[in-house]
């Protein structure tokens, strides 16, 4: 057995703090519970990191979490993403989203569309848009800017092959997400169907990224997975928190080949929210739980999983997700504190 799982826990901006504070406790709480002994180091990332180092990503935390097994990210507001995600070249990004009935009322959509949803987006994170030559200048018309998206054929291919290994596991169906009326030189659809050859039970349909937006929120359970470059896969995959009733339970894995990952929610440092312990921690407590099933430990995964949504089901709610309809509202803390309390009852 391993000795000590090792997690390098970056709290970053706004909220993140807050919500990495209330995943540390759940985790040390199942690490004490089932003897497996996971150590958590936290170290200086985005705008606090800059202020102290210089850098949004210094050197020092870059190595702390090269000795990790995984890293357990807050919130930044942009500064050191995405050289973290290509530091250690994360370009499997996962984000599931499964609707669970005692959110339904919480949504905006209609309890009969959101109900029994699963799907799992992956999203290409290390290429595209967010990479590609950017700069601002200056010509006769006056100044601008641009940014430019550029694919290899090769990282289409592995991440296809990603999302088509987690749609044969699932329910056999990925969808690919595309603009390829706009945007005819980066071929995602033919490149993904080559790679399918190669997982004859899975059937692939393409879909224009337009119309996959409004087929989410119309119809999301004919989704399984969902497939897409980074920056639609941005956009896409962020519906989802309005089909599981807030982004703030939304978690997400980003992977590299070696299956070494980052792990944070899906929503961002919302600073209007900051020190006042309303953030939900969800998003970042699901996120430690892909942490855990990417480790192979499914029982403690689960343990959690479990725990989080029975607490749900028993009225605790941050504001974000307050139903009006006889909750007990709780802080991003206490939230974690009822979790803690029923991983302890199980
Ligand atoms: C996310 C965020 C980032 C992204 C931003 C902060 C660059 O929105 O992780 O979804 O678009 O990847
Ligand atoms: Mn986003």
């Amino acid at each position: 057995m391993k000795h000590a799982y090792r997690v390098v826990a970056l709290p970053g901006e706004g909220i993140g703090p807050e919500v990495v504070a209330a995943t540390v406790s759940v985790l040390n709480h199942v690490s004490r519970i089932a003897g497996i002994p996971i150590e958590i180091e936290v170290h200086d990332f985005g705008i606090p990191a800059y202020e102290k180092h210089g850098s949004y990503f210094p050197e020092e935390t870059a190595r702390h979490c090269e000795d990790s097994d995984g890293i357990l990210l807050g919130a930044v507001e942009r500064g050191g993403l995405l050289e973290i995600r290509k530091h250690f070249d994360l370009f499997a990004n996962l984000r599931p989203v499964k609707t669970v009935d005692c959110l339904h009322e919480v949504s905006c959509l209609k309890e009969d569309v959101v109900r029994d949803v699963d799907i799992l987006f992956v999203r290409e994170l290390t290429g595209g848009i967010y990479f590609g030559p950017s700069d601002r200048r200056e010509d006769e018309r006056g100044p601008y800017g641009f940014h430019t998206m550029s694919y290899y054929d090769s990282e289409i291919r592995r991440i296809a092959r990603v999302a088509l290994e987690f749609a044969n596991n699932r329910r056999k169906r990925l969808t690919v997400a595309h603009k390829e009326n706009g945007l005819p030189k980066i071929p995602w659809c033919d490149l993904v169907q080559q790679e399918a050859k190669q997982f004859p039970e899975v059937t692939v349909e393409t879909m224009l990224a337009d119309t996959l937006g409004a087929k989410l929120v119309m119809e999301p359970r004919s989704f399984d997975t969902v497939l897409s470059g980074n920056l639609m896969g941005d956009w896409i995959s962020s519906i989802g928190g309005a089909l599981a009733g807030s982004i703030g339970v939304l978690p997400s894995a980003s992977l590299n080949s070696g299956g070494f990952g980052l792990y944070e929610s899906v929503h961002g440092t919302a600073p209007e929210l900051a020190n006042q312990g309303v953030a939900n921690p969800m998003g970042t407590i699901g996120a430690a739980v892909l942490m855990l099933e990417q480790w192979g430990q499914q029982e403690l995964a689960k343990l959690i999983d479990h725990a989080q949504w029975e607490v749900i089901r028993k009225g605790y709610r941050t504001p974000d997700i307050a139903s009006g309809n006889g909750d007990r509202i709780v802080s991003t803390q206490e939230m974690s504190d009822q979790i803690i309390a029923e991983i302890s009852e199980a």
